[in-house]
């Protein structure tokens, strides 16, 4: 059989156009959905006296066949149909005959891809989302167990001020919050329905497109066909969103990499995340952080990429777009797979309270509660509690101790007015939950964190 559209032409395609034009190799993955938006349209069809019954039953029929067909590997995929539209059709049609003739009125494979695609893309956001709760959820716990485990907070990688890792948990927590939130908005925002655009500017046949919309689960069709067959927005979004979530992701991937170090030694990775080298037997690497940082990459390539071929394109559909599905498939697919096995590195991991802990007696991390304290119960203005400060650090460092380590006497032979309280006022943990300004690291304000992300999780899981 020659093809679909082939009534014009009197040479058959060159197999090299085939080659190059079709995309059923990567466009098939949109078989359930093809199949699901043409069954919606011929019900729409059938319900506006289009298609009789008789001819909807044998396409309801007909489509659960080749459903089948697709589903237990018996279908033949032939490169020359071009498409998954077509192939589909094609089938259908060889396997009840007229009726499936019929089922393009009203349609064009302009609006039929918009949809089909669209759909793939709702779907796939509904899933990321769910995957993306997993890791809230996750994280939330992890700072729950550890909302007393200190740490050192860095700036430029350098010791700063003590943390607590619940809290460095809830900040990734809150980071994926916003990303769930950008989905949920995209998904909203793009659930209109395609199908009944035709090729660009409607059709002259009497399509219900509310009841379609309404049909495959959207809130309202398009308003603008034209702008419907043209537009690849969806897409875009979903690009973005993935490629913001992965660059967190990737931040990390990164602390999970060093702090699996030994130098850090905050965090042992299981074994079961981990892998071996195949020339060093002691090495245990960390694969799949450095993965998850890796891939971000590519995400990033695949939004570009969509960009750059929608970038000037007159109005309305032009092949170049048949190049938005593959990338947008491996940004789907990269960030379901990498937001699975992060959620199991982060549960299976162990976290090392005792070195964490000792590394906050390195970098004299209560430098700033001296001054404060300085300030605070001396009256002494902050430039001058500054140099007093540094010149305990000196003394510390002269002795090799930590600031935290310090004695009262000694910190009183630097400055008379330093009291005997002085030397609470450096323990590190009191340096830690003295920061307890709304959104600070102390216990009580993680934990207050945890609480309203605890109860934001109850709402999205509904
Ligand atoms: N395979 C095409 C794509 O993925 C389907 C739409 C083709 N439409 C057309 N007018 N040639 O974009």
């Amino acid at each position: 059989m020659g093809k679909m559209w082939s009534g014009r032409f009197s040479e058959n395609a060159s197999s090299l156009l085939d080659e190059f034009n079709a995309s059923l190799d990567f466009d098939k993955k949109l078989y359930e959905y093809d199949i699901k938006g043409s069954l919606a349209h011929a019900k729409m069809l059938n319900a506006q006296g289009i298609l009789t019954d008789e001819e909807y039953r044998s396409i309801v029929e007909g489509m659960a066949q080749v459903l089948e067909e697709i589903e237990s590997g018996k279908f033949v995929f032939d490169i020359s149909d071009e498409d998954i539209h077509m192939a589909v059709e094609k089938r259908l049609t060889e396997i009840i005959g007229e009726a499936g003739k019929k089922l393009h009125t009203a349609r064009s494979r302009n609006d039929q891809v918009a949809l089909d695609f669209r759909l793939y893309v709702q779907a796939h956001n509904e899933i990321i989302r769910e995957l993306i709760l997993n890791v809230v959820e996750t994280l939330v716990e992890t700072a729950k167990a550890h909302a007393d485990t200190m740490l050192p907070g860095m700036t430029h990688l350098q010791h700063a001020q003590p943390i607590n890792f619940g809290y460095h948990m809830m900040a990734y927590a809150s980071m994926l919050r916003r990303d769930y939130e950008r989905f949920e908005s995209s998904f909203t925002r793009n659930n209109l329905s395609p199908i009944g655009c035709a090729a660009l500017a409607g059709t002259p046949h009497p399509v219900d497109r509310e009841m379609t919309a309404k049909e495959l689960g959207f809130d309202a069709p398009t308003l603008n066909c034209l702008d419907t067959v043209s537009d690849r927005d969806f897409a875009l979004e979903m690009l973005f969103n993935i490629a913001t979530m992965m660059m967190h992701i990737s931040r990390l991937a990164e602390e999970l990499v060093l702090w699996s170090s030994s130098e850090f030694g905050f965090v042992t990775l299981s074994d079961a995340y981990s892998t071996g080298s195949s020339i060093m037997p002691q090495k245990k690497n960390p694969d799949v952080p450095e993965l998850l940082r890796g891939k971000t990459g590519r995400t990033y390539g695949n939004l570009v990429s969509l960009l750059t071929v929608m970038k000037g394109l007159p109005l309305a559909y032009n092949k170049d777009m048949q190049e938005d599905k593959e990338g947008t498939f491996d940004s789907v697919e990269t960030a379901e797979i990498s937001l699975t096995i992060l959620n199991e590195v982060i549960k299976t991991m162990t976290v090392n309270k005792e070195r964490m802990e000792q590394a906050c007696k390195v970098g004299h991390l209560s430098a700033t509660d001296l001054a404060d304290y300085l300030v605070e119960k001396c009256g002494i203005p902050f430039r001058e509690a500054h140099f007093i400060t540094g010149r305990a650090v000196a003394l510390a460092e002269q002795k090799g101790v930590d600031l935290s380590e310090l004695g009262a006497e000694e910190l009183k032979s630097i400055d008379g007015r330093i009291g005997d309280d002085v030397v609470e006022y450096l323990s590190i943990r009191h340096s830690m939950n003295a920061r307890n300004s709304q959104g600070g690291t102390s216990t009580q304000r993680t934990l207050e964190q945890i609480e309203t992300l605890q109860k934001w999780l109850e709402t999205k899981r509904g």
